[in-house]
C-alpha cells in the first residue's frame, strides 16, 4: 500500500477569515449587509463588470439566469449539456422549462455549438454552456448563434473562476455569468454563487429576484419591515455577511490559486505529450483554463483509476453525462455520440494548489505506468 495521499479537492481557507468571521458573528448584524456589497465591490472590479449579485449558491444563479430569459413564456425550451454536475439542469426542471440536449466536443466535454444551431427551434429561450474544468466554451462563436436568434446565453462558469477568455474573466461576454463558492471551489464562500449580467435591466431585475422581488433600498429608505407593493415573485437567494467575509478573505488568494492550478496542469501537459494511450484536453484557443479540473481520456480509464487509488491517489470522473436520469426521461436523445465517448474515457486527476512538485512528478509516473 502507498504511504501517499493526494486528494482530488481540498478546501482552500485563508486563515485571515477567522478573525474576520469572529467579528462579524458578533457584530449585531449577519444578514445581507456591507461585507456583501464589499465583496460583490471586490468581484466587480476583478471582473471589469458592476453589475455583479453575490447569492447563496451558483444553483441559485443559474435558476435566476433561466428564469429572466424564459419570463414566463410557455413552453419554452433551453438547450444545454449532459457532460456536467446536474445543478446545470435541475434549474431548467424548476423553471418549467424543457431540456433539449446538445452534444459535446468529444475530448473537452465542452458543449458543441454546430448541435446547438441544429437543436433551436421557436421556442428556444437560452443555451447554457459549462466550461468544462475552467476550459472554455466557444463562447464567441455561441453568443453569435444566439443573437442571430434572439436567444439569451447563459455561462456556467461554476469551475471557471480564475480563466480568462480573450484576455478578460468571464463575466464578460455574455448575457449571464454564474460562479459558484461552494466548498472545493478555488475560491470558497462556504456555500455561495455570483450571477454576473451584461444588462442593466437583467442585472436589476435578478436582484430583486434574489430576495422575494423586493427592493431593500426603497424599503429601507420608508419603513425597515414592511414593503411597498411587490411586482414580481422572487426568492431567498441572496448572500449574508458571514459567508461574504468568508468568500472575501479567500478571494485574495485568487491569483496564486490559479497559478499553480495552472502550473501543474502545464507539467502534466509536458509530461503526458508523448505518451501512447493518454490524450489530454487541450486549452482552448484565445484562452487560460483555471484548471479546476485537470482532464484526461485514457481508454482502460477504469481500470488506471482503481490502481491509482492503490498508489493513494484519489482521481474521479467528478461529473457523469446526467441525460440519463429518470427526472429527465422525457427529454431523453439517443443521438448524443460524442457525450457518450467522453463519459467513456475522461478522468480527472489531482491538480490543485495543493499537489507538490514531488507529488506531481509521482502522479504523472504512476499513471503513465498504469495506463499500459
Ligand atoms: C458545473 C456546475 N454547475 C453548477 C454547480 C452548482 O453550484 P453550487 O454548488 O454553487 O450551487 C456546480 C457545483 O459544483 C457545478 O460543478
Amino acid at each position: 500500500m502507498a504511504n501517499k495521499n493526494i486528494p482530488l479537492f481540498k478546501v482552500f481557507m485563508s486563515e485571515s477569515v477567522d478573525s474576520e468571521v469572529l467579528e462579524v458573528l458578533h457584530s449585531g448584524f449577519i444578514g445581507e449587509g456591507p461585507k456583501v456589497v464589499e465583496f460583490e465591490k471586490a468581484l466587480a472590479e476583478y471582473i471589469g463588470n458592476d453589475k455583479v449579485n453575490t447569492l447563496h449558491s451558483g444553483t441559485a444563479g443559474l435558476h435566476l439566469a433561466y428564469h429572466i430569459s424564459i419570463n414566463h413564456a410557455t413552453n419554452a425550451e433551453i438547450i444545454t449539456t449532459p457532460i456536467t454536475c446536474t445543478a446545470t439542469n435541475t434549474p431548467i426542471l424548476a423553471n418549467n422549462a424543457k431540456i433539449v440536449w446538445a452534444d459535446v466536443d468529444p475530448i473537452s466535454g465542452n458543449i458543441d455549438p454546430n448541435d446547438i444551431e441544429r437543436k433551436i427551434t421557436k421556442n428556444t429561450k437560452a443555451i447554457v454552456m459549462v466550461h468544462w474544468g475552467g476550459n472554455p466554451c466557444d463562447i464567441s462563436r455561441i453568443n453569435e448563434i444566439a443573437k442571430a436568434n434572439n436567444i439569451k446565453v447563459v455561462e456556467d462558469g461554476a469551475h471557471a473562476m480564475g480563466t480568462l477568455y480573450e484576455n478578460k474573466p468571464l463575466g464578460n461576454h455574455s448575457d449571464f455569468t454564474m460562479y459558484s463558492l461552494q466548498a472545493i471551489k478555488h475560491i470558497t464562500s462556504i456555500d455561495g454563487g455570483v450571477l454576473v449580467s451584461n444588462s442593466k435591466e437583467d442585472h436589476e431585475r435578478a436582484r430583486l429576484l434574489r430576495w422575494y422581488g423586493i427592493s431593500r433600498e426603497v424599503r429601507e429608505a420608508k419603513d425597515l419591515r414592511c414593503e411597498i407593493d411587490v411586482a414580481e415573485a422572487g426568492y431567498k437567494f441572496h448572500m449574508n455577511d458571514v459567508c461574504a467575509t468568508v468568500g472575501l478573505e479567500n478571494f485574495k488568494h485568487l491569483n496564486w490559486i490559479t497559478e499553480r492550478h495552472r502550473s501543474n496542469a502545464k507539467f502534466y501537459e509536458n509530461a503526458f505529450k508523448d505518451v501512447e494511450g493518454i490524450t489530454v484536453v487541450p486549452e482552448t484557443t484565445n484562452s487560460k483554463s483555471s484548471y479546476w479540473l485537470f482532464t484526461l481520456h485514457l481508454q482502460n480509464r477504469d481500470h488506471v483509476m482503481n490502481s491509482l487509488k492503490e498508489y493513494g491517489i484519489m482521481t474521479s470522473k467528478v461529473h457523469a453525462r446526467n441525460d440519463t436520469h429518470s427526472m429527465f426521461k422525457e427529454f431523453y436523445d439517443p443521438n448524443l455520440p460524442n457525450a457518450l465517448k467522453f463519459n467513456d474515457t475522461h478522468l480527472c486527476i489531482p491538480v490543485g494548489w495543493w499537489v507538490s512538485d514531488d507529488d506531481r512528478e509521482y502522479i504523472a509516473e504512476k499513471l503513465i505506468k498504469c495506463s499500459r
